[in-house]
């Protein structure tokens, strides 16, 4: 069936809304016919994940869109740029990358995205809503909104993401429609104890092994018996999109779209049933590391960025403490977090530890390590699955407390009793 527009929709595309509006939603028809829609659907809100500054070709689009004048329609956050713009020069950024990843900053905030700068937007007051239609980038936010909310987005990819903020529009396909959101494969844990599940670190290792076993697919997870935090949630989510490509699980009797196994599935049958034991989950463990020594060279937390509430876990554990001298401790989070955190007289805590911040990037997006990193100790999923191919440092994973005692010690020391047989 071939894209049918709305009079509006036709208005936009002839530009009687202005240039900038015009240039979108072409480029948004355009990609509505290839993913085969036959209409466009409205949307809520974005958030916007061409900001990060990977080269010539990004920026140019953004100035374009700007000097046309463009102004997002729907209210929309900004993901990570390619800087923290304020404390750039106390890392090793090279001066031209600076300028560059500054001036894309300047374009997107120009057309009235809210400068959020963060790839967890769902930490921010602009969270969507259960059943609405959004237009979200980033894969670990995507996932979030879809599974934890329930709120409704397709793996919106760089620059289309601006074109439906400033058309206010979607192509009415894959997830933006119910049916399309019913589970695929179901991964049944067996005998998982509550007290794994509980744990911090459990949340990256499962959603590292669904990520491979689902790819692209909607797995539905049984068996899991301890409810997860929010940033339980957030740390499965970005493992899950890192590993694999999913856009959307469900969890029955957690997530607000699987109340049941049936409700899960929509009433269809799984295309693939996995059981997995704890057996799989520490071979998904030992995945995670790409070194065996003890060396550290830095503990880098905020992978996506730091939540509050992890700051309040954090700091009791840093009270009195020095990190080692020969260790780089860096907490990567949002502006809005940070301005909590000092309040609560955290930042203030985590300096004196010897510990630092950085806000609107992160280790990924912004080439900010000193070259002698080699060796590298996180918690999250996504940075241990990256850095060793984009940084070509080594990484070891661990739970918070881990990476703490860590960065006390010099080297690295972890608790592996859950995982220990
Ligand atoms: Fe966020 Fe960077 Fe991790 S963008 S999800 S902190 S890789």
């Amino acid at each position: 069936m071939s894209l049918q527009l709305s009079t509006q929709d036709q208005a936009k595309l002839s530009g009687k809304q202005g240039p900038a509006v015009q240039m979108a939603m072409s480029i948004l028809v355009q990609m509505a016919e290839v993913y085969g829609a036959s209409e466009l659907l409205d949307i809520t809100g974005a958030h916007i994940d061409s900001t990060i500054y990977i080269g010539e070709a990004g920026l140019e689009f953004a100035e374009r869109l700007a000097s046309l004048g463009a102004h997002v329609a729907v209210p929309s956050t900004l993901n990570v740029s390619g800087l923290d713009e304020h404390h750039w020069q106390e890392w090793p950024v090279p001066e031209d990358w600076a300028r560059n990843a500054h001036r894309q900053m300047v374009a997107y905030q120009s057309m009235g995205v809210v400068p959020t700068w963060t790839c967890a937007p769902y930490q921010s007051d602009m969270r969507p809503k259960f059943g609405q239609q959004i237009a979200w980038g980033e894969s670990n936010a995507i996932v979030f909104a879809n599974s934890v909310i329930g709120a409704r987005t397709e793996r919106y990819p760089d620059l289309l993401d601006i074109c439906c903020a400033i058309t206010a529009r979607v192509p009415a396909v894959g997830l933006h429609l119910k049916e399309n959101r019913a589970g695929d494969i179901l991964i049944n844990l067996v005998d998982l104890p509550l007290e794994v599940g509980k744990d911090d670190s459990f949340y990256p290792v499962l959603g590292h092994l669904m990520g491979k076993v689902a790819r692209d697919r909607i797995p539905v997870v049984t068996g899991l018996r301890a409810h997860p935090t929010e940033d339980q949630f957030k740390a499965l989510g970005a493992a899950v999109a890192t590993s694999g490509t999913v856009a959307l699980y469900h969890i029955v009797g957690v997530t607000p779209e699987a109340g049941t196994l049936e409700s899960a599935f929509q009433g269809r049958e799984p295309v693939e049933m996995i059981n997995v034991t704890m057996d799989d989950l520490r071979l998904a463990y030992r995945e995670l590391d790409t070194y065996e020594g003890d060396q550290l060279d830095m503990v880098a937390l905020g992978c996506p960025h730091f939540s509050i509430e992890e700051f309040k876990r954090l700091i009791p554990m840093l009270v009195g403490m020095q990190k080692h001298a020969d260790v780089e401790f860096l907490v990567t989070s949002s502006r809005a977090m940070i301005e909590l955190a000092i309040k609560a007289g955290y930042v203030n805590v985590l300096e004196s530890f010897g510990g630092r911040v950085t806000v609107d990037t992160c280790i990924l997006a912004t080439p900010m390590l000193p070259p002698a990193i080699k060796t590298l100790m996180t918690n999250s999923g996504k940075y241990a699955y990256y850095a060793p191919g984009m940084l070509g440092t080594s990484v070891v994973f661990g739970g918070l407390e881990d990476c703490v005692q860590s960065a006390i010690a010099g080297y690295i020391v972890r608790d592996n009793s859950i995982w220990v047989r």
